[in-house]
């Protein structure tokens, strides 16, 4: 959910400062991109090379970095370029300062640049934490916008037991995670992916297949309950699996299996993204057992499959979203566009089989996604978890 987010962590002065090593990693973990801006004092607590190594990235505390060639950290960027500002551990004294506009470090201004979202972990004895003056400065950031993530109860360094313990790394994570599942507008909402390829049965043992693997299609499933979908994933033979067991899977063989999987229950599915690559036709006559080798040439008489897309299409409501996948080897454009309003279809996600490293069986991919009315976005060549989520950002906010 946190891949490819720029994490701006501001660390102050507090014990719990030893814990933001920890967070800078789970931040990484996930996937996100990380920079720490630290306050002088929090340097006594957890050193700037830790942080600098497990971020990645060099760690920000001074206006002026290099003054001998005159160079300066630009905080207005820097809260710019942050997708959300975490100050944890968030000191009594932070806390005043950003409540009150003071602006005497780097990691302050920062924050009076951000525009993004910003959370504060507070970290400090229990005394601090009940006093009237942090509680006024926490109200005040609350009413700025800033979010607290509250600080937890237990045994403190001063050796007194109550609250004020900064709350843990997993826990900072799983608020921001929360935070930004209840912002998405696939929160509660019911999609249906269908993804990998079918096998259509020639005889007991043998079958006709593709070598799509399923990982796009997986990809947009697992993206989808991260922003707070309820995800059905209808899938093809393929070994590979969602990352997260709460999503709906219904495995499927045939194209006529799938069909059937995709359409019960159709009428409450609010997005449907069919990427499967479902085969076009299937053998007329399954054989029993095994075809024996009995001449030297051998005929299989196929009859076309249902289109998915195309049925779903033709029972799609205006508040349904449908979104097909084309892969095209030729005129590209012409033929996904084809297909899109064929098919009665409001986005069609182009694959072209031309781009090296997109396709079937990679770990990336590279798309033009056509709206209904005329808009197109392109990507980069990206991981199929970016394109994922390129392609929900761009499905749940065009305005067509
Ligand atoms: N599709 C489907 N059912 C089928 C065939 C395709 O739902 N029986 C869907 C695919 O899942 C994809 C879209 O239709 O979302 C386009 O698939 P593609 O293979 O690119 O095109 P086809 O319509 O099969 O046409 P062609 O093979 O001639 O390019």
């Amino acid at each position: 959910m946190l891949k490819g987010k720029n994490i701006l962590l501001g660390i102050s002065a507090s014990i719990a400062a030893y814990k933001a090593a920890f967070l800078v990693r789970l931040f990484i973990k996930e996937g996100a991109n990380v920079k720490v801006v630290i306050t002088d004092a929090a340097k006594e607590f957890v050193t700037p090379l830790t942080l600098a190594t497990l971020s990645k990235n060099p760690v920000l505390s001074e206006f002026i970095e290099n003054p001998d060639e005159g160079t300066w950290t630009n905080h207005v960027e820097l809260g710019l370029w942050a997708d959300y500002m975490i100050i944890a551990p968030a000191t009594a004294n932070t806390l005043a300062k950003m409540a009150n506009g003071v602006c005497d470090n780097l990691l302050l201004a920062t924050y009076l640049s951000a525009k993004c979202p910003v959370f504060v972990a507070p970290a400090m004895d229990l005394d601090m934490y009940k006093h009237g003056s942090t509680k006024d400065s926490l109200a005040k950031l609350e009413d700025f916008g800033n979010l607290v993530v509250p600080a937890g109860s237990g045994e403190l360094a001063s050796g007194l037991e109550g609250e004020g313990r900064m709350a843990e790394p997993e826990e900072i994570v799983s608020f921001l995670e929360s935070y930004v599942r209840a912002k998405s507008p696939l929160l509660g909402k019911n999609v249906l992916i269908n993804a990998g390829p079918t096998y259509e049965k020639i005889d007991d043992v043998r079958f006709i297949g593709n070598f799509s693997s399923g990982k796009m299609g997986i990809a947009i499933a697992d993206a989808a309950f991260e922003l707070g979908a309820n995800v059905h994933l209808v899938l093809g033979p393929s070994n590979l699996k969602p990352l997260h067991s709460e999503i709906k899977l219904t495995p499927v063989v045939s194209a006529s299996d799938m069909l059937e999987a995709c359409g019960k229950g159709f009428e409450n599915v609010d997005y449907a993204i069919l990427s499967a690559a479902v085969a076009d036709y299937t053998p007329i006559t399954k054989a029993e057992g095994k075809i024996k080798k009995k001449t030297e040439e051998l005929s299989i008489d196929l009859t076309k499959t249902q289109d998915i897309l195309q049925t779903l299409g033709s029972l799609k409501k205006d508040n349904q979203t449908l979104v097909g996948f084309a892969l095209e080897t030729e005129n590209e454009e012409e033929y996904a566009k084809g297909k899109l309003h064929k098919k009665n279809a409001d986005f069609i996600v182009l694959n072209s089989l031309q781009d090296k490293g997109a396709g079937f069986g990679t770990d990336t991919n590279k798309v033009s996604i056509f709206s209904r009315k005329g808009n197109r976005v392109d990507s980069e060549l990206l991981s199929k978890m970016e394109i994922a989520q390129l392609i929900w950002k761009t499905i749940t906010t065009t305005n067509d």
